[in-house]
């Protein structure tokens, strides 16, 4: 449901004019992504409101949303999405173990009113043989763990969670960047990967304490790479890494 206030508060706020619209709440942004995972399951963009200028990014290149891995039909054993209201877009984690396939998806909405169509799907799909890659290893992981809304006093605000990712990223190449994370007691890592990393995009949920940062790990070679992190009380609690290679 369309939230007024909502939205003109975060505006107001953030000075996100060009981006923030009536239509851009949560509920919208995970009904939007219920429409995408419905079109992988399906392998076909048919279902979605797509924009004129609609783009298409898979694995750090542009390609054809009719040729890439959003057209292939994949049954899928997870999903899980986190929403970025200031930003008017959304991260969704899938898992295929049938494709097999691990994938980070953000979704970017067109700006203002225009917040109800989807302007670019940038993805990362992992499958056989690329860093740490195995499905099942991973769906057994992720299904442990707990994904409910933060209560107030566990959540920090965007530029916190900003520097997370950054921080996470930076460890690889910056010996003391590993100091400067606060882990938490029970933080676990679902490493698919290691290393560096530019073309950083980042979709921050607060809600959810996540931030997940799509980049290109260039230390080691122009590896497309998803980090998502998520945040409980101020210490990392999840690191979930997809790594192409
Ligand atoms: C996504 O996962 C939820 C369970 O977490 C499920 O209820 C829902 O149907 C899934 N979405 C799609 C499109 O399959």
């Amino acid at each position: 449901m369309p939230n007024l206030n909502t939205a003109l508060g975060a505006l107001a706020v953030a000075g996100f004019a060009a981006v923030a619209s009536a239509e851009c709440t949560r509920e919208a942004l995970f009904a939007a992504a219920e429409t995408y995972i419905e079109a992988q399951i399906a392998g076909s963009v048919d279902g979605l409101t797509l924009a004129a200028d609609f783009s298409y990014v898979e694995n750090n290149k542009d390609a054809d949303v009719a040729t890439g891995l959003l057209g292939k039909a994949l049954a899928l054993d997870y999903n899980r999405t986190t929403v970025d209201t200031t930003q008017c877009a959304s991260f969704t984690h899938l898992i295929s173990t049938a494709g097999p396939y691990v994938i980070a998806t953000q979704i970017w909405h067109a700006d203002g009113d225009d917040a109800g169509t989807i302007s670019k799907i940038d993805t990362i799909a992992a499958t056989t043989g690329d860093l740490f890659f195995n499905a099942a290893t991973t769906l057994g992981f992720v299904e442990t763990h707990d994904w409910s809304e933060l209560a107030e006093e566990d959540r920090v605000g965007r530029e916190e969670l900003k520097a997370f990712g950054d921080l996470y990223l930076d460890m690889w190449t910056d010996a003391d960047a590993a100091d400067k994370i606060k882990w938490g007691a029970e933080c676990e890592r679902v490493e698919g990967s290691m290393h560096e990393n530019g073309m950083r995009r980042y979709v921050i949920d607060e809600v959810l304490g996540s931030v997940d940062v799509l980049c290109q790990f260039d230390s080691l070679g122009p590896w497309p790479d998803s980090h998502e992190i998520r945040v409980k009380g101020g210490a990392v609690r999840y690191v979930y890494t997809v790594t192409v290679m």
